[in-house]
């Protein structure tokens, strides 16, 4: 049996001959994200994808990720490591769901998610990423707005947009909304020297309760560069685990051992070299995406670039 350093070290050259680009997000395992060119949030991730020379992408991370890499490089060749990985929230609500609920609100733009299918963007007036929400909402022209799918990331928008009208279906992470207050002010009680960082995927209550709200690189950079000691992380489980890998003299703590996305562990190390080697060998599956559903889609991605730029 092959240690993870061998394995690791055929992913390295296989990179080398295939000229492929590895990006990985921020959940991954701490063994993908060692070899990963890129690594970050959905937001890093997308403007990453378009910014590199490589022709060729490999997606570490779920469905979603690698669609957006696609939209936003159709003339590069992109493909998933493992393509059972998916997001329960992008996959949540058909388009014909969005296209029922923009008759139930006429007049009103379509905020998506990134976390959506390519099919929802296609029907989407503009795409937001977590760390981008609150600022592509402000500079939107409409007032009334129908936010989708996560109504948590919609109700932290709103807060900070006061001068809008949100609207909402009743979406969202499966794993961040499961997170109680009770367990996040468990958490605090337990280490009350602490500060919480969360994710505004969390619940109201929980966002309101926290001394800094972000998304995944926002919790990151807060904890790295802070000169507090100690962090109740209020995100995917794997983000503990990450700063404290990077920060050995600083403590970390979960918000919930529940707040574990079993989507990102879908794919493993040996999905990577397994993908690399049928680039290399030219059997490997391609994502592609109907032209008509990447067209419309895509002017959803360009809108959120042009407004969150
Ligand atoms: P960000 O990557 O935007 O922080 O979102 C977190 C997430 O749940 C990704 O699926
Ligand atoms: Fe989807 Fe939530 Fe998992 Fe992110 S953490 S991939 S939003 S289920």
């Amino acid at each position: 049996m092959r240690t993870i350093r061998e394995i690791q070290d055929r992913i390295t050259e296989l990179k080398k001959e295939t000229g492929v680009c590895i990006l990985a997000h921020s959940y991954q395992s701490p063994d993908i994200l060692e070899v990963a060119d890129i690594t970050g949030d959905s937001y890093k991730l997308s403007a990453a994808a378009g910014e590199t020379d490589a022709k060729k992408l490999l997606l570490c991370g779920v469905h979603f990720m690698a669609e957006t890499a696609k939209l936003l490089n159709p003339e590069k060749r992109v493909y998933e490591a493992n393509p059972d990985a998916g997001c329960p929230m992008a996959e949540q609500f058909p388009p014909e769901v969005i296209c029922a609920a923009k008759a139930k609100f006429p007049g009103c733009a379509v905020v998506a998610y990134v976390n959506t299918t390519a099919a929802v963007k296609a029907v989407s007036d503009v795409c937001v990423t977590s760390s981008s929400a609150v600022k592509i909402v402000s500079n939107m022209e409409q007032k009334e707005i129908l936010f989708i799918p996560d109504c948590n990331l919609g109700a932290y928008t709103q807060k900070h947009c006061p001068d809008k009208n949100l609207h909402f279906l009743p979406g969202g992470c499966p794993q961040h909304s499961a997170i109680t207050a009770d367990e996040a002010r468990a958490a605090k009680a337990a280490h009350p020297d602490a500060l919480l960082l969360v994710h505004p995927e969390c619940r109201p209550e929980i966002t309101e309760m926290a001394d800094y709200v972000g998304a995944t690189s926002g919790i990151l950079n807060f904890a790295r560069k802070s000169e507090h000691r100690s962090f109740i992380i209020g995100t995917e489980i794997s983000i503990v685990q990450h700063l404290a890998l990077e920060c050995p003299e600083k403590r970390f703590y979960p918000i919930s051992n529940r707040l574990c996305c079993p989507n990102m562990r879908v794919t493993s190390l040996s999905d990577v070299e397994r993908v690399l080697r049928e680039i290399a060998e030219g059997s490997a599956a391609e994502l592609t995406l109907p032209e008509d559903i990447a067209r419309d889609a895509r002017r959803c991605l360009d809108e959120m670039l042009r407004l969150g730029g």
